[in-house]
């Protein structure tokens, strides 16, 4: 970060010192390193290509056709309408278009490529498929809460196999960002705020979208994104400032992009942020030294939306040229929609700003790319109007949407066991404004899914008892603001009924880009919809939908019951049905802790201890490292979720060493207490006593679920390696010391579960 390689005042002295540069053999290395299979032919493709068709292969735009949620997704672009960008096809000046709709226009504007433009170069289609196409899927966070990487495999896989149908060749997902502020509204869209669980996901995510091969027809590109650190925006403002330690970079904010580039993945987008000073569209330190050097990235990086141009903005870049010149020496590949590339590049390599083998070696990745998707050899493989009717929201994907709906849930409290609840003989009174209807059943992030044909609450319930007319369904108040008589009929309603569900918390435009919230509470008219409905004395179950971790309070954070629904999708009420009447045995645990106070922020269980920890959550001393009142805990912490049996741990065995070259077992027996068989998410952490850099009070090593009959026991078992107690060390690389660890297995980040510890003994 800090050896920029080449800088900005560099980049900007002219050809001179670029091309002294270039020739760096350092250099040089990192090309070849970088270097994708290049087909025979692509390289006579580039010797007849002029310098504006160059960059046309290096611009990405909006697509101008339909309109409809994808425009609404973005800052509106102002290119031209479909027939004016099927001109740009024709002129070569476009390499694809993102987020436009369907197989329909992707034929027409591929036909252009391959019949009207001079040399016949296959178009690329990209979309934001976040969480599935046609049938939505749980958001990220939510997903994460399964912690069953093969799971979200399986659901980026089954999104792919929509998506190539519907003529989309690339994918804007896995976001792998660790966010670790709930104010940040993208919280939603990432694995959450642990580092292995991230690393897992980004992981599975990337296998699924690209399947086997790239060619296949139910194969997408992936590309890892926001690089780098877009999670860690300060105060938790969406695009805000970046500033953080090359350490904590490398430790918290980088491994899961190394886990993308492992699992193969062959795209990058960079953040929209800049990190201590620099954007990431302007950072070669990044893009050069970290992705293409030191981890091997083959693929190409595209910046985000208008990434370069919000380099002006950010007072990095003094114009237009100097942005493009600035992201295109700094390794982004590819300019997505401010046509910056288009307008530039030529220019800057007519005038020996730009080496015109970088911009060759730019066009050869992208060209070999679209090689490796196979679309030189049919450019229509992807593009099939009765495939992509037969392949939209199929039985599978539609079971595969209520399986991922339901592992998404967490329960984070059953008290009296008032959950699950009885199918029969029961007046459930389901109150809130996301009882029923339509609104914010897929959640943000969402380009073709369809709200309307999502299930809702209220006919998920309906369709899971045995008397529809034991259920009552009243909405009480809209999202942010009060409905006129709505309390009253919901406290009516609650009078009437045995039991009450309340659905309330988060809209879909509440989370999602730019959606940062300065208080992560449910919003007041529903708090007030919650108290009023809470002091009928009924039992109240809480249905929240959230797209982060909220501050819960009142009667809200008191219900004896609260299921963590997320954004499930399109089997939202199904999946809901089968938690609370008990089809399903709740089996998800956060991936982001829930804060005693919206004032927590940003928090993470895996803190470091200060120089005065605080001796527990119950004694609050003077001098400590706590707020007034509030120990510096969260009230549900990461890893935390119950389930419909009781599980107990005990005996917990570890050798007392670890030999440097060895390996050592942790096990403890789990045992399940309760009444009906239930799955248990059981967690390993460690914690590092003394190292020369600071230790987190905790971080999560491994992870395994069991399933256990009521009264069953298992003895879980992991085993630890050297590897697994790595961390950045003062030089910024990875290291490890001999010393004294702690260790838990235990049922979150913030139980004791059963601990003990070893000593890592040196070579
Ligand atoms: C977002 C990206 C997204 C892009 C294209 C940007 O605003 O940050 O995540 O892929 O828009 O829709």
């Amino acid at each position: 970060m800090f050896d920029t390689r080449i800088s900005r005042r560099a980049a900007l002295m002219g050809a001179g010192a670029v091309a002294a540069w270039m020739h760096n053999p350092a250099r040089a290395m990192l090309w070849q390193a970088a270097a994708l299979p290049v087909p025979a032919f692509i390289d006579a493709l580039i010797a007849k290509m002029t310098l504006a068709e160059k960059a046309g292969q290096l611009t990405l735009m909006p697509s101008a056709w339909g309109g409809g949620v994808a425009t609404a997704l973005n800052p509106a672009s102002n290119g031209p309408n479909f027939d004016g960008q099927l001109e740009e096809v024709r002129q070569g000046r476009l390499t694809g278009v993102f987020n436009g709709n369907g197989a329909e226009m992707a034929r027409r504007m591929q036909t252009a490529a391959m019949t009207q433009s001079r040399l016949k170069i296959p178009l690329i289609f990209a979309a934001d498929v976040i969480h599935g196409h046609r049938t939505i899927f749980p958001v990220p966070v939510g997903e994460a809460a399964s912690f069953e990487p093969g799971l979200a495999e399986r659901t980026a896989r089954m999104a792919a196999y929509e998506a190539a149908a519907s003529g989309i060749d690339w994918t804007f997902a896995p976001m792998v960002d660790i966010a670790r502020d709930q104010r940040w509204g993208r919280t939603m869209e990432g694995a959450g705020e642990d580092v292995l669980l991230g690393r897992l996901i980004a992981d599975a995510r990337v296998r699924g979208f690209q399947g086997k091969d790239l060619k296949d027809n139910d194969a997408v590109l992936a590309c890892a994104k926001h690089f780098a650190a877009y999670g860690a925006a300060e105060a938790g403002l969406d695009y805000n400032t970046v500033d953080i330690s090359e350490r904590t970079l490398r430790e918290i904010y980088l491994p899961p992009f190394k886990a993308a580039v492992d699992a193969g993945v062959l795209s990058f987008m960079a953040s929209f942020n800049e990190i201590s000073g620099v954007p990431s569209t302007g950072n070669s330190w990044l893009m050069e030294t970290v992705l293409r050097g030191e981890w091997g990235f083959k693929g190409f990086v595209v910046s985000d939306y208008t990434g370069d141009m919000e380099m002006i903005d950010h007072g990095f870049a003094a114009d237009a040229r100097e942005a493009a010149k600035l992201a295109f020496l700094a390794g982004v590949d590819m300019s997505m929609t401010s046509g910056f590339y288009r307008d530039h590049l030529p220019d800057l390599v007519e005038k020996g700003e730009v080496p015109v083998a970088r911009l060759d070696a730019s066009v050869r990745t992208v060209l070999a790319m679209k090689a490796r998707l196979g679309l030189f050899e049919d450019p229509f493989r992807r593009i099939d109007l009765k495939r992509e009717k037969a392949r939209s929201r199929t039985k599978p994907a539609l079971a595969l949407a209520r399986e991922a709906g339901r592992k998404s849930i967490v329960m984070i409290k059953n008290d009296g066991d008032l959950l699950p609840l009885p199918k029969s003989g029961k007046k459930i009174a389901l109150i809130g404004p996301f009882a029923s209807g339509s609104d914010s059943l897929n959640g943000p992030w969402v380009v073709y899914g369809d709200n309307a044909q999502a299930i809702d609450l209220a006919t998920g319930v309906k369709a899971a008892v045995a008397d529809r007319s034991l259920i009552t369904v009243v909405q009480g108040s809209t999202v942010e603001a009060p409905l006129p008589g709505g309390i009253e009929a919901a406290v009516a309603a609650a009078r009437e009924a045995d039991i009450v569900v309340l659905a309330i918390g988060e809209s879909e435009g509440m989370s999602g880009e730019a959606q940062s919230r300065a208080e992560i509470i449910v919003p007041e008219p529903q708090q007030a919809l919650a108290e009023a409905v809470a002091a009928v004395g009924k039992p109240v179950v809480i249905v929240l939908k959230n797209g982060r971790a909220l501050a819960l309070k009142g009667a809200v954070v008191n219900a004896p019951s609260i299921l963590v629904t997320w954004f499930l999708g399109s089997e939202s009420g199904h999946a809901i049905a089968d938690i609370l009447f008990g089809d399903y045995s709740p089996s998800g645990r956060l991936p982001c802790s829930f804060p005693r106070s919206l004032g927590q922020q940003p928090y993470s269980y895996a803190h470091k201890p200060t120089g005065r920890p605080n001796p527990s959550e119950t004694q609050l001393e003077p001098y400590k490292a706590h707020y007034r009142g509030i120990p510096n805990s969260a009230l549900f912490p990461f890893g935390h979720g119950l389930t419909y049996g009781k599980f107990e741990y005990s005996d917990l065995s570890v050798a007392p060493t670890l030999a440097w070259d060895g390996e050592l077992t942790v096990s403890a027996k789990v045992t399940n207490t309760g009444k009906r068989a239930a799955e248990e998410l059981v967690q390993l952490y460690t914690h590092d006593r003394a190292a020369s850099v600071t230790r987190p009070v905790r971080e999560l090593k491994a992870f395994r679920k069991v399933t256990l009959a009521p009264g069953a026991s298992e003895v879980v078992t992991f085993k630890i390696r050297r590897d697994l107690l790595l961390f950045i060390g003062r030089e910024n690389k990875p290291t490890v010391e001999p010393g004294l660890f702690d260790v838990w297995v235990s049922p979150s980040a913030e139980t004791q579960g059963v601990r003990g510890s070893f000593e890592l003994k040196g070579a």
